[in-house]
């Protein structure tokens, strides 16, 4: 049967239209079409960990799935065993004491909780404070919050850390309803920071009545020995802060979907609120999965950490000797590069893709700040490394 054309579209929610093409959706249409005219594509795009995930954790998922018990609607703010899990790793990894019952929620992969944040902590006629650069979830969320997005700057004169006095985050400027988020250990950049600027993020804070979300999800990936502090472990913090943690990048789980907020029992009690009414929780079978690794994975994440090592160190000479400039990072799997000649990031991941089969990630999709930039994620092992970085220095820009 013909359909009829309607004659008049039906309108959607106009909100939609200030929403950007999701980035990696765009990187990956571009990477199917130059696969379809038959080039070997080495894929530094998204970051997603190559790695199966830890034998131990999927053996746990397999006992898991035959628990019945597990089938059913899982607890909304995660399983009692699941928080306490998470209270465990915080205590022994940042010296951060939760109360499991009130200060920790589980989420659906932490993109998930940063999403529904400002409906929780901003609504309509709220602001967000979103870094430029910054991962894009921050300013979409807020769109569709119906919260004003104020950008503010990261720039690498100040080591992409964010900068306090700068217009956008003065003093006396500050509304009702409104959230910062930071990002540390930092994408794209591998920047990291210190106690004393989450200090002066806490007093910033506390000046203006603004919530704090730090979104840690690559914390658990430092190279040089050194843990990134937690914001929780800051005084005054557990007021005015919450924190995301990802399972995602420690041990290989991205497609697992599971992670946590945790902090001030208010910010989280307003997440769970928001939550309750959209999604039912973590399936258990996962929870329990992420159990494991959280109890039993210091090694897995000590082995990801010694594989990003050798990754960078192969990787950052290559680049280094064919002229690019890469900001140096002890932190993440990325590398943050200036363009050759300051070309423009998109015209850069074009050729990049075009003459080398490359697939990069513009800077200018992290905000104005990235211009100029160039994100390889080191997502492939090192043979494919070396081959797609030895392309890289043939092209002639
Ligand atoms: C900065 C940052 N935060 C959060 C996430 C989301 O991670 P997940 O939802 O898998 O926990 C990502 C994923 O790439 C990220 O780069």
């Amino acid at each position: 049967m013909k359909r009829r054309r309607p004659r008049r579209l039906h309108p959607v929610n106009p909100a939609l239209s200030l929403l950007p093409p999701y980035l990696f959706v765009a990187l990956d249409r571009k990477k199917a079409a130059a696969a379809a005219r038959g080039k070997d594509i080495i894929s530094l795009g998204i970051g997603d960990p190559d790695l199966p995930t830890p034998g131990f954790i999927v053996s746990e998922m397999a006992r898991a799935l035959r628990d019945a018990s597990l089938h059913r609607y899982p607890e909304g703010r995660g399983s009692p065993g699941f928080r306490q899990a998470v209270a465990g790793f915080m205590a022994r990894k940042y010296g951060v004491r939760l109360d499991p019952a009130t200060e920790i929620i589980a989420l659906i992969g932490s993109k998930e909780g940063i999403g529904h944040l400002p409906v929780a902590l901003a609504g309509p006629g709220g602001t967000v404070y979103a870094p430029d650069i910054g991962y894009p979830v921050y300013s979409a969320a807020a769109v569709l919050a119906g919260s004003r997005t104020v950008s503010y700057p990261l720039r690498e004169r100040q080591g992409f850390l964010p900068d306090f006095g700068c217009k956008e985050l003065a003093r006396g400027r500050r509304p009702r309803n409104s959230v910062l988020f930071m990002n540390y250990p930092n994408n794209p950049t591998g920047a990291t920071t210190s106690p004393a600027m989450f200090d002066e993020a806490i007093s910033w804070a506390g000046r203006g009545g603004a919530w704090l979300a730090h979104d840690a999800a690559y914390a658990e990936a430092f190279l040089d020995g050194k843990r990134p502090p937690s914001l929780l472990s800051r005084p005054g913090a557990m007021d005015c802060a919450i924190e995301f943690h990802s399972l995602s990048k420690t041990f290989n789980m991205t497609g697992w979907r599971v992670g946590w907020a945790c902090g001030s029992p208010r910010a989280v009690d307003a997440l769970a609120a928001v939550k309750s009414n959209l999604d039912s929780g973590v399936f258990s079978a996962v929870q329990r999965a992420a159990i494991a690794a959280l109890t039993r994975g210091d090694s897995a994440a000590d082995a990801m950490r010694d594989r990003v090592t050798r990754r960078k160190k192969l990787a950052v000479p290559l680049l280094e000797a064919s002229g690019w400039n890469v900001f140096p990072s002890a932190a993440t799997f990325y590398l943050w590069c200036r363009t050759p000649g300051g070309m423009a990031s998109a015209a850069c991941a074009e050729r990049l893709l075009d003459e080398a089969g490359v697939l990069a990630t513009p800077g200018s999709g992290f905000g104005r700040g990235g211009e100029g930039w160039i994100r390889f994620a080191l997502t492939v092992n090192e043979d494919r490394l070396a081959e797609a970085f030895a392309r890289v220095s043939r092209i002639r820009w």
